[in-house]
């Protein structure tokens, strides 16, 4: 019998994604391949998987300090967004109901709305405040099930304001017991300084603002569309970044083709990412890469575009696929990723396996993170997504609410959204990370309550 932290046991189903390999993408049939076990158990030690199994299996074999019944939940690894753009100060609820009315996603952000409204807020924002706000957005994904994410700066667009967003993320990453990778999105967009000479604020990204901030990101990306940054001013971006050591990402064909994913696999990017807009080329190209498709497809919903991008023609040509929220103030307000299941689902034809595919191991392998997260091979973070589910066929299904009852991080219980349940639903053993900041009706247990 081995000691161990914690025992969470009679998981109604735990979808373990052991069925396939710990590491590297899926592709094609293996984006359906999950392994399921009912009845299932979780055996973590300092923050890891030691073991999974049917409960039966567990018990027997460990014993925990303490044990959580999940019965009645299905129970997967803790989802991975990997496009965010969380670091903004206010968000665009105007814009929205312009768009409704009938206005132009391209045209408002082209009249100095959009990206550039953003910018005004980011910029007017001092740090403490940047950080404040940048800290309530990680709780929100960590309240649906996301553990890990890739979080963008790229609504400061000049070295002071793209330093201070990566700041506040760095701060706001100090607070909330979330996984992330940074990416600098210093060309998301031409500043109004630089409108009439775009080169020149190219040149700054690449010359300046690049050498000064690679050290306080993982990655750096570009927005390449038409009307933005073009194919050779992005090409110039991914070349400088990568010269510094940056892994690269690229905002690609996402509303106007450009042959945008043909430009992330050339610069051998980790990602490209929307591909409403992508190719035969672009397909072919990426199916024959390492680099990522993220579809994206709550933005296409929320700006309701018609082109989807092409998430079964891609899948049967081979590309590793991931699904993101890109949650964002202007174009994806929202960090549901249970909400991306059911557009993926509707919209994109994908299955259920392959959307959990989609928002765990593929993502993870985007991240180079795969080795640590993505699925429940002994030895990973013991990062869980618990969900209010009758059976993991249900993701898309259920749509509109949040599932998520429970999110674990490194094997502790960071969130409990259980306001419809009894209150000691967990046992009394639950402490969750900072009941003051989660603000959950859960008692976590103790003499004080608190
Ligand atoms: O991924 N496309 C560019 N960037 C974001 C949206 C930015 C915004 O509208 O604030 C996106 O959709
Ligand atoms: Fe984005």
């Amino acid at each position: 019998m081995q000691k161990v932290d914690r025992l969470f046991v009679h998981c109604r189903e735990l979808v373990t994604l052991t069925d396939g390999p710990a590491t590297g993408p899926r592709r094609g049939a293996a984006m359906r391949q999950l392994g399921v076990i009912a009845d299932g158990a979780v055996a973590v030690h300092d923050g890891r998987i030691v073991a999974v199994g049917t409960t039966d299996e567990i018990t027997r074999d460990y014993e925990g300090g303490e044990e959580l019944d999940l019965s009645g939940f299905v129970v997967m690894p803790g989802f991975v967004d990997c496009h965010t753009h969380p670091v903004f100060a206010r968000t665009r609820e105007a814009e929205f109901h312009m768009r409704c009315a009938g206005a132009d996603y391209m045209a408002i952000a082209a009249a100095g709305g959009g990206i550039l409204s953003s910018m005004q807020g980011v910029r007017e924002a001092d740090l403490d405040s940047l950080t404040t706000r940048t800290v309530e957005h990680l709780w929100g994904f960590l309240q649906h099930g996301i553990t890990t994410i890739e979080a963008k700066s790229g609504y400061g667009l000049s070295l002071d304001a793209e330093k201070k967003s990566l700041e506040a993320l760095a701060d706001a990453l100090g607070q909330v017991p979330i996984q992330a990778r940074r990416t600098f999105l210093g060309a998301h967009e031409f500043p109004p300084e630089y409108r009439e000479r775009r080169d020149d604020y190219v040149k700054l990204v690449c010359e300046e603002m690049l050498p000064a901030l690679a050290p306080m990101a993982d990655y750096c990306d570009v927005f390449a569309e038409p009307g933005v940054f073009d194919r050779e001013q992005s090409a110039r971006v991914l070349s400088a970044a990568k010269a510094l050591g940056l892994g690269l990402r690229v905002h690609a064909d996402e509303i106007e083709p450009m042959g945008g994913a043909e430009l992330a696999v050339e610069h051998g990017a980790l990602s490209c990412d929307h591909l409403g807009r992508i190719s035969d080329a672009g397909i072919e190209a990426l199916a024959g890469s390492d680099t990522v498709g993220v579809l994206l497809p709550g933005t296409i919903f929320f700006l309701a575009k018609p082109h989807y991008a092409p998430a079964r023609r891609m899948i049967e040509a081979g590309c590793a696929v991931a699904l993101a929220t890109d949650f964002n103030p202007g174009s994806s307000h929202t960090q549901s990723m249970s909400m991306i299941h059911t557009i993926a689902c509707t919209q994109m034809k994908m299955s259920a396996e392959e959307v959990i595919v989609a928002s765990t191991i593929n993502p993870a392998f985007s991240l180079r993170l795969d080795d640590e997260v993505g699925s429940l091979h002994p030895g990973k973070r013991a990062d869980l997504c618990v969900l209010d589910l009758p059976s993991h066929q249900a993701v898309g299904y259920a749509f509109g609410g949040n599932p998520v009852v429970m999110t674990v991080k490194d094997g502790v219980p960071a969130v409990a959204n259980v306001s419809e349940r009894e209150p000691d639903w967990f046992g009394d053993d639950l402490e969750i990370v900072d009941p003051e900041i989660v603000d959950s009706p859960v008692d976590p247990g103790g003499e004080d309550g608190a």
